[in-house]
């Protein structure tokens, strides 16, 4: 569309551009910020308009991503007109996701790359590397409180050390995803410093206020992320004598995203870690970057305009870059975060899929699939160019999010549901083999969350301890099966370190004063390099876990039925047990994969007949990709072990 008053903008803009801009060959910069500025210009005026400072703001907005553009490698700039040109490239199932705290791995940056033929070995293609900017000691969120954002924190390395890094992986083809913290910086920021030694610029970066009016208002509306540690949204400041915003920890203080200085500032940071050779970036918290009194202050529109303009500018400058939604929200909200009213996603392309990661948690416990089922069924469709990052654990609580008519869909009743959930996985319903610990309890709602290792969730810590052959093996069979769902389901599987060689809660934190106060850390573990060596030794658990995760990594990635474009549908079984659905090549329909898994810990059948019914045609003989031969079969029923899977294909 041709629109004359952003055109004319643009023409001022590149008028006045620095000398030092216009002396640079820039085409292809040109030819993005073309195809690319009404939207850009739309958006900013939409968030930024009323400004006096408006056009001023502009100018800046594109001296910053011209300046992006001119410190790009020659390099990336082939990955990115590579990746422009095959812009499906991360829809494929080749990919397979690790996340990781680089000292939870290795001992730090330099030494990560001696460690890169364990990625090698089980098939992981995108590592993410936990936050590794600068941050302080103690206060630090596992590193979300940021101190600084263009250093990387001395105690993991330095620039040199990620560059290797870099190299490194980009030689073995495997991407490299950072985390850049967008909502809040820690208070020791320079920004923060600043604004408490008065300097006004600086608290315009933040949300200060002289009195409570204003932070009362809000909190009539604002639920808490961390009731038990860090109560209420706000935190008084003796040094500015002001209310600080601090929506997660008293020591982060949220960006002001009102002021379009903040956003060119995070655009700048994006646009620097993109430089570095970073392949996608996760975008921490996103669904509170925008604040409004009377709201929840989550999933607000802004926040949504806010990350759609930082993907246009982003793909002006480095169109190769990736971005991730870390927002963990119910299932209509999550959605959103591909982009709205469009076809491809436009904000977004890849974002947590926490629904289908609770909802698995959910089959853990009831033994059933009846929730599961009701909650994929119900899982809003998604755009074209954009796909889920499918987990089972992460460095985060797991909160049980579904939706409410989701639940009592299931027959249940949506709150005593989820005191089960909480009761279940910290260990307090009888049955329950499960070790984790409940989280932050709010005394208001009486919500609460879980932590804990997968290995300590499903039962193999309590097996190992008390000897249970039998409890050692059901847990390992439930640790592949939600692997199995993860790599089948459609996305990009995203495993965590330590998974694949079933490592156990973490008790260590309790006795670490910067910690004690977060059991997070109970399952944020450090690999025990000697104890991942039995993956090599036969009958080991580590044994049987890796392989069978290398397995079904290596599977997967043959597997073109699994590549992620909308190619996926529920299936009705009948039987409450078994989560079912048909992944198909979306080039050649023909040719399927049945995934069907068993919650249970009895054996169950699949009806044939029943899904046959509903004009999916599954006769002929099967064969199970995963162990190569006939799934147990009698007349139209396939038998499943307990806590078995299959993946199914008809020859
Ligand atoms: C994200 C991180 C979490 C952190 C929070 C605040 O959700 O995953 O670890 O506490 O943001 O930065
Ligand atoms: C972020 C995550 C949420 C988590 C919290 C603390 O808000 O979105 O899931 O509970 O951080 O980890």
């Amino acid at each position: 569309m041709y629109e004359q008053e952003s055109h004319s903008l643009l023409n001022d803009i590149l008028d006045d551009l620095k000398p030092e801009i216009i002396r640079q060959d820039l085409r292809h910069f040109y030819t993005r910020l073309g195809a690319n500025f009404y939207a850009i210009y739309s958006l900013f005026y939409n968030l930024y308009g009323h400004r006096e400072d408006f056009k001023p703001q502009m100018l800046s907005l594109v001296e910053t991503m011209a300046k992006g553009y001119i410190n790009r490698s020659a390099e990336l700039e082939k990955v990115d007109i590579e990746r422009e040109r095959d812009h499906n490239w991360f829809l494929s199932q080749k990919w397979v996701g690790m996340a990781l705290y680089t000292n939870g791995f290795a001992d730090n940056l330099g030494d990560l790359v001696n460690k890169t033929p364990y990625f090698m070995e089980l098939g992981i293609n995108m590592v993410h590397i936990m936050p590794i900017l600068k941050c302080p000691i103690g206060k630090s969120d596992g590193g979300y409180a940021i101190s600084d954002f263009r250093q990387i924190d001395e105690r993991v390395g330095n620039l040199d050390d990620l560059a290797l890094v870099s190299k490194d992986f980009r030689k073995r083809d495997i991407l490299l995803v950072l985390d850049i913290v967008l909502n809040h910086t820690s208070d020791e920021h320079e920004w923060a410093q600043k604004a408490m030694q008065g300097e006004q610029r600086y608290q315009e970066y933040y949300f200060t206020f002289d009195t409570r009016e204003i932070p009362d208002m809000f909190e009539q509306t604002m639920p808490q992320i961390f009731p038990e540690t860090d109560p209420g949204n706000f935190t008084w400041n003796e040094d500015m004598q002001k209310w600080v915003m601090t929506v997660f920890h008293d020591y982060q203080w949220d960006l002001n995203y009102g002021n379009p200085r903040v956003f060119i500032e995070m655009l700048d940071i994006i646009l620097f870690w993109a430089n570095q050779g970073v392949d996608v970036l996760r975008l921490d918290a996103v669904a509170f970057l925008w604040k409004k009194i009377g709201t929840s202050c989550q999933n607000e529109r802004n926040a949504h305009l806010i990350l759609q303009l930082l993907k246009d500018c982003c793909q002006v400058t480095a169109p190769g870059v990736l971005f991730i939604a870390e927002a963990i929200v119910a299932p209509v909200e999550v959605i959103k975060y591909f982009g709205e009213d469009a076809i491809i996603a436009k904000e977004c392309e890849i974002a947590y899929n926490a629904t289908f990661m609770a909802l698995l948690w959910d089959g853990i416990a009831t033994h059933n699939a009846k929730l599961l089922y009701q909650g994929l069924k119900n899982l809003p469709a998604k755009l074209e160019r954009a796909t889920w990052l499918n987990y089972v654990r992460c460095h985060d609580d797991i909160g049980f999010g579904f939706d409410d008519s989701d639940v009592r869909a299931a027959g249940y009743e949506p709150y005593a549901h989820r005191q089960f959930l909480i009761d279940y996985f910290s260990g307090q319903f009888d049955a329950s083999p499960a070790r984790g610990e409940v989280f932050m309890r709010d005394e208001i709602t009486g919500d609460a969350r879980i932590c804990g290792s997968l290995a300590s969730l499903v039962g193999l810590e309590a097996g190992i301890e008390n000897n249970d052959q039998e409890l050692i093996n059901s847990a390992i069979s439930r640790i592949i099966l939600v692997h199995s769902l993860i790599l089948s389901f459609g996305g990009i599987p995203l495993l965590y370190n330590g998974d694949a060689i079933g490592v156990v809660n973490d008790y260590s934190y309790r006795d670490d004063d910067g910690k004690s106060d977060d059991n997070r850390w109970i399952h944020r573990p450090k690999i025990n390099w000697e104890r991942a060596e039995l993956r090599k030794k036969q009958g080991s658990i580590e044994f049987v876990l890796f392989n069978a995760m290398k397995k079904m990594i290596a599977i997967r990635k043959e597997t073109s039925a699994f590549a992620d474009f909308n190619n996926r549908e529920i299936l009705d079984t009948d039987n409450e047990h078994l989560l079912c659905y048909m992944r198909f090549d979306h080039l050649r329909p023909s040719e399927r994969i049945l995934v069907v898994a068993n919650f249970d810990s009895s054996p169950q059948y699949l009806d044939l007949d029943r899904i046959n019914n509903r004009g999916i045609n599954l006769h002929g003989q099967k064969i199970d990709l995963y162990t190569g031969s006939k799934p147990a079969q009698l007349e139209n029923r396939i038998v499943l072990s307990p806590y078995q899977f299959y993946w199914l294909t008809t020859i």
